[in-house]
C-alpha cells in the first residue's frame, strides 16, 4: 500500500538509483513539505507575533495553527503545552537546564538508560557538573532490551527525574513506557520521553503516556530540520525559569527589572523557526494520511525481510535481538570495518549510516566501537532490501 509514496519524494526522481536506508538519521522530504516551505518564503513571509499588517498576522495564525496540529498529533491537553525549539537536542537541554536549576542538587539522582542517544546524556552531565546530582543508568539485557527489573531497583526516593528514549536509534529497541510510567508514578517522579525515533513510525499519545516531557525533531518526521517539539505538562511552564532571554519571551523590559511572558512564549526567545514550523505542519498532513500501525508493520516487515536474507550470509552479525524492536538494523561483518562497509555500499548507491551513532555508551556496553546501520522509512521497498543485500554480498567479495 505504500508503493506509490516514493514518487512523492523528489530526491528519488533526481536519483532513481538511490537506496536510502538512513531514515533514522534524517528522513527524506515529500514534495508537500518542500512546497509548503517554498510557499512560505515565496508568498507568505514576514516575521510573526509582532507585525500588525496582514502578511504578518496571517503567517502568525498559520504558525500557531501548527502548534494546535502538534498538540493533536501527540494528543496533548492543549496547544499551550507545546514549545517549539530548534531540535530535540535543544528541547532536552532546556529541560535539563531548567529542571536541574530548581529541583536538583547533591544527593539527587536522574535515571537514564544505556539505550540513550548523546542528546539524552550530555545535557544531564553538564547539569550534573553544575548542580552535583548523580546520573544513574538503567541496564540492558544482552539482547538489547531495557532491563525493567534493574529500572525498578534503581528507582528510589533520591530519583528526581527519569529520562528515557522510546526507541533506540542504534538497535531499534522500543521501551514499554507504560512500565516506566507505572513505576515513576509510584513515587511521583516526573519523566521525559525522547520520541525522536518513535514519532514517525507509531502513534504517540502523551495524555495516555502521562509523561511530563516529550521531545522530537521535525526532520525525523519527514519535516524540515531546524525545528524541534517539546511537550511539557502545564505545571512546568510556571515552575521553570526561562531557558534563554531575548525578544518575544518578555512581558516588560526595564534596566531596573524585567518581567517574563507566560506559557510557551516564555521559552521561545527570539524569532522562532518560522518556515520550519510551517513545514512541520505539512509533515503532519503527510503522515496523517496513513495509519501509523500500518506504517510500523510495513517497515518492520522490511526489517524482517532483510534479517532473513542476512542470516544466510556468513560473518554478518545483527546487533540487538530484543523482541520489541522497530525497523532499525545495526550489523557488523567480521573483519570489515563498518566505515568500509558504508563506503562500498555507497558505490552501489546504498546509503546507510556507520559509526557510533551518537550512542557511545551503548556501543561500549555491546563491546563495539561502531556498527553499520540500515534504517527504514515509508518510501522503502523490498526491492531496496534486495539491492542492499546484493551490495553486502559485493562488499564481502571485495574484502575477501
Ligand atoms: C533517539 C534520539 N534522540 C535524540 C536525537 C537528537 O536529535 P536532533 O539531532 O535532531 O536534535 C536523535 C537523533 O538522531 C535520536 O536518534
Amino acid at each position: 500500500m505504500f508503493d506509490k509514496i516514493r514518487s512523492e519524494f523528489p530526491v528519488f526522481e533526481k536519483h532513481p538509483e538511490l537506496i536510502f536506508l538512513d531514515t533514522a538519521a534524517s528522513a527524506q522530504k515529500p514534495k508537500s513539505v518542500i512546497e509548503s516551505i517554498n510557499n512560505c518564503y515565496s508568498y507568505k513571509y514576514a516575521n510573526i507575533h509582532r507585525g500588525i499588517y496582514k502578511l504578518s498576522t496571517n503567517l502568525t495564525d498559520e504558525f500557531e495553527n501548527v502548534r494546535s496540529k502538534t498538540s493533536k498529533y501527540i494528543n496533548a491537553e492543549s496547544a499551550d503545552n507545546i514549545v517549539f525549539t530548534k531540535s530535540a537536542t535543544e528541547a532536552i537541554n532546556l529541560v535539563a537546564s531548567c529542571f536541574s536549576e530548581k529541583f536538583l542538587g547533591k544527593g539527587d539522582e536522574v535515571l537514564l538508560s544505556y539505550l540513550e542517544h548523546h542528546a539524552n546524556i550530555v545535557p544531564w552531565q553538564i547539569a550534573a557538573e553544575k548542580k552535583g546530582f548523580k546520573i544513574v543508568v538503567i541496564n540492558i539485557s544482552k539482547e538489547g532490551k531495557l532491563d525493567y527489573d534493574d529500572m525498578i531497583n534503581k528507582i528510589n526516593s533520591k530519583t528526581k527525574l527519569i529520562s528515557i528514549t522510546q526507541m533506540s536509534n542504534v538497535i531499534g529497541t522500543t521501551v514499554d513506557m507504560q512500565r516506566v510510567k507505572e513505576n515513576a508514578k509510584k513515587l511521583n517522579i516526573p519523566f521525559l520521553i525522547d520520541g525522536c525515533q518513535y514519532i514517525a513510525h507509531a502513534t504517540v499519545d502523551v495524555s495516555n503516556l502521562d509523561c511530563d516531557f516529550y521531545v522530537y525533531s521535525g526532520h525525523k518526521l519527514y519535516g524540515p530540520s531546524g525545528v524541534g517539539v517539546l511537550y511539557m505538562k502545564s505545571q512546568w511552564f510556571e515552575l521553570f525559569n526561562p531557558y534563554q532571554g531575548g525578544g518575544s519571551m518578555i512581558e516588560n523590559v526595564d534596566f531596573a527589572k524585567t518581567t517574563f511572558a507566560t506559557g510557551y512564549h516564555k521559552f521561545e526567545a527570539g524569532t522562532p523557526p518560522i518556515a520550519q514550523v510551517i513545514g512541520l505542519g505539512a509533515s503532519y498532513d503527510f503522515i496523517s494520511r496513513f495509519k501509523l500501525k500500518e506504517v510500523f508493520d510495513y517497515e518492520k516487515d522490511l526489517y524482517e525481510y532483510a534479517v532473513e536474507k542476512l542470516k544466510f550470509l556468513n560473518d554478518v552479525k545483527i546487533i540487538g535481538h530484543s523482541n520489541d524492536k522497530g525497523a532499525i538494523l545495526s550489523f557488523t561483518i567480521d573483519n570489515i570495518h563498518p566505515n568500509d562497509i558504508g563506503m562500498i555500499l555507497d558505490q552501489f548507491n546504498v546509503a546507510i549510516r556507520t559509526g557510533h551513532h551518537c550512542a557511545q555508551p551503548l556501543l561500549k556496553k555491546l563491546n563495539l566501537n561502531a556498527t553499520a546501520r540500515a534504517s527504514f522509512g515509508i518510501y522503502n521497498t523490498k526491492d531496496d532490501v534486495d539491492k542492499f543485500i546484493d551490495a553486502i554480498k559485493e562488499t564481502k567479495k571485495f574484502f575477501k
